[in-house]
């Protein structure tokens, strides 16, 4: 299975028998790494209690449109703001009918209108309700709108009916959400990522490094993975777990990522320089560690190899993406490393702000190549990291279109 590591999920529940199996959704999806957090109709809560959805998903749960305990009172407008995905799960007739209609008279359809996000719903229902032609004209109205659909499935029901009707279970509904963030925009290539810092040891026990998490590096990977690339993830220490099927290296100084990086290039695609890779490194470690003394202590640092545009100088280069990280003139910065070292593209990004940049779950990206620009503006670094892979997915295509003319 593929996995939804990272992702948020807004977990929309409506009244139906089957609102007890969401439950069991909710932790199928957090086994997964997802981000959950629900919002129940008036109808849902006659059959669960909000309290067990706190309890599984380890969130606030959200009930009321107009709740003056909201953010700003704009509860809907934020969560649909923050979502990567709403599922509904189960889809009851009644809220079908109302999403099919544009309603927006409870906090989920205000959340469904005001979202970008893809909407998935679960149909769970009488079989009798699911064949009523209502139903079916409605489900093929939201269908026609992009709407996914998980099921229904069929057997027997709660009321005793046997037919179609019954919501998937938890684990096939997990399946198919998965499926929501697959592309094929880099199938059948591979891409070689670098994340996370370096360190550049000054004796057995010190060492020069910079704030880096990886959590950039990691998301751009994950992005590379949905969009069926085949990915080696070359990385510095980090706190962070390795998004599932890629292939993880581990490297510690920026001697450690030149050798690997240099070692694999070769074999693929395209590079991606998300590390924070040292400038400098110190050449005389010391073999003990280096007592206090004076007032003042001078230490001698050499420049490191820069593995970038190592990379990008190749006679046979990737298609060559570099980070860049920068405290002011974003731009002037960038398009200088763009062109001094060669690039197809640059992501530059800001780090004077602490909320942006370093460490932070959310970024914003100014990317760069000859002749164009594009702004990603300031999302979630999952969510920017699959902007990022489209777009890069779109310059490589046109790179290779143009050199086989
Ligand atoms: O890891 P996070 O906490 O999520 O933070 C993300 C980030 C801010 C680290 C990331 O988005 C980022 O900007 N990475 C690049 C950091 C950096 O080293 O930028 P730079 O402007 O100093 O370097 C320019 C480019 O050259 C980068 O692609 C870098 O990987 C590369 N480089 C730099 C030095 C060197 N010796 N070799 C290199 O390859």
């Amino acid at each position: 299975m593929s996995n939804l590591q990272n992702k948020r999920v807004l977990l929309g529940i409506t009244g139906g028998i089957a609102a007890y199996k969401s439950a069991d959704l909710v932790r199928r999806l957090k086994d997964q790494g997802a981000d959950v957090r629900v919002v129940m109709t008036s109808g849902a809560q006659s059959f669960v209690t909000p309290l067990t959805f706190q309890a599984v998903s380890g969130n606030r749960v959200h009930t009321d449109l107009l709740n003056p305990n909201a953010e700003a009172g704009m509860g809907h407008i934020e969560l649909a703001r923050w979502t990567d995905v709403v599922l509904i799960a189960p889809a009851s007739a009644n809220f079908i009918a109302r999403l099919s209609h544009g309603m927006a008279d409870d906090l989920l359809t205000a959340i469904c209108l005001a979202t970008v996000a893809p909407l998935a719903i679960a149909p769970a229902m009488n079989q009798q309700m699911w064949q009523a032609s209502a139903t079916k004209e409605n489900c093929q109205k939201l269908a026609e709108r992009d709407v996914l659909q998980f099921g229904p499935g069929s057997g027997e029901q709660a009321c005793g009916d046997i037919g179609l009707g019954r919501m998937l279970e938890p684990l096939e509904i997990v399946e198919s959400l998965s499926g929501v963030f697959q592309t094929r925009e880099l199938q059948g290539l591979k891409v070689l990522i670098t994340a996370g810092p370096t360190r550049e040891a000054m004796d057995p026990v010190r060492y020069i490094t910079n704030h880096s998490s990886g959590k950039m590096g990691y998301a751009v990977a994950q992005a590379a993975v949905e969009a069926g690339a085949e990915v080696t993830l070359v990385s510095g220490p980090v706190a962070i777990q390795a998004p599932s099927g890629v292939t993880k290296l581990d490297i510690v100084s920026a001697k450690d990522l030149s050798d690997v990086v240099m070692q694999e290039v070769e074999t693929h695609d395209i590079f991606i320089s998300a590390a924070a890779v040292a400038d400098y490194y110190c050449p005389a470690i010391a073999d003990q560690k280096i007592k206090k003394s004076g007032d003042e202590m001078t230490l001698i640092l050499k420049k490191t190899q820069d593995v970038l545009a190592d990379v990008a100088a190749l006679t046979k280069p990737p298609f060559t993406v570099g980070f860049a990280a920068e405290t002011e003139k974003l731009a002037e910065h960038a398009k200088v490393k763009l062109k001094r070292k060669s690039l197809n593209m640059i992501a530059a990004n800001r780090v004077d702000d602490p909320e942006l940049g370093f460490h932070s779950d959310d970024n914003a990206l100014h990317v760069f190549w000859q002749g164009g620009e594009q702004e990603l503006s300031r999302n979630s670094k999952q969510k920017l990291a699959s902007e990022l892979i489209t777009l890069v997915a779109h310059r490589y295509k046109l790179k290779i279109d143009n050199n086989n003319e």
